[in-house]
């Protein structure tokens, strides 16, 4: 990269895990094989990451908005994540990586729900790579959840520190960096509060054909790109 750094490697990267339907319909296959080939991205990802030093990963791996798909297609996701989640509580042990996971319980099955309590604690004393699986993730969910934990707390005036203490994980700093595979360029419903000042990277990739080196072209895109915070 001939053009200057202006920026040192992101702490937080978050992504935009998009195409997996596409990626299937332009081999013929079901919509589900794309996911099956997506989860295979997202070894890979996680291993870049962890390669370049990357200490937060957020990956949105189901939103919200996602349960109005074909009952047979959200049944396949869910089975996906829960053999995923077995997979990643065996190899996180390994690598030090910690769990996180964000977004609403509520309407997932109470199998996945126990295997992520059991992932998240058993990774919790875990110091390398925390990664972060959006699952029935939404951000306007999100804000309105710190709303109304702050009203139970009685509050009656709040700041944006109160906010952020509420949000569904509030240790983690802002993600520097937002990656959307497959040409798509919007947010869905992705870390509103916390994308105030992150850079974006789109890349037409669909999701399943995602890799290490798509991964640091992002970052390297990344450190070009001048940061002002509303300076000069
Ligand atoms: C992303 O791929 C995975 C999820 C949203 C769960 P899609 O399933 O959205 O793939 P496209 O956008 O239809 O290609
Ligand atoms: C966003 O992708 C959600 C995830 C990647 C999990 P979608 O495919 O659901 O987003 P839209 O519907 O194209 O905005
Ligand atoms: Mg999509």
């Amino acid at each position: 990269m001939s053009e200057e750094l202006k920026n040192p490697l992101p702490r937080h990267v978050a992504v935009i895990m998009d195409g997996n339907g596409r990626w299937a319909k332009e081999r013929r296959l079901p919509r589900l094989a794309g996911h099956n080939a997506g989860a295979q991205a997202v070894q890979r990802t996680l291993e870049a990451a962890q390669r370049t030093g990357i200490k937060y990963l957020t990956l949105y791996a189901f939103s919200t908005e996602n349960w109005v798909r074909p009952q047979d297609e959200i049944d396949g996701l869910l089975k996906l994540l829960e053999q995923t989640l077995d997979r990643y509580t065996k190899e996180a042990a390994k690598h030090g990586v910690r769990l996180l996971v964000s977004g609403e319980k509520d309407r997932l099955p109470p199998a996945i729900v126990e295997k992520i309590e059991h992932a998240v604690a058993s990774t919790a004393a875990n110091t390398g790579l925390t990664l972060n699986l959006a699952l029935n993730y939404g951000a306007r969910q999100e804000i309105v959840h710190a709303a109304n934990a702050l009203i139970q707390e009685g509050k009656t005036h709040i700041t944006m520190q109160d906010i952020q203490a509420h949000l569904y994980q509030p240790s983690l700093p802002d993600p520097e960096l937002i990656i959307r595979t497959s040409g798509e360029e919007r947010l869905s419903n992705f870390l509103l509060w916390q994308a105030a000042y992150s850079e974006f990277y789109f890349t037409p990739v669909l999701w399943p054909d995602f890799d290490g080196a798509e991964f640091e072209k992002a970052l390297a895109t990344y450190r070009t790109r001048v940061r002002r915070f509303g300076g000069l």
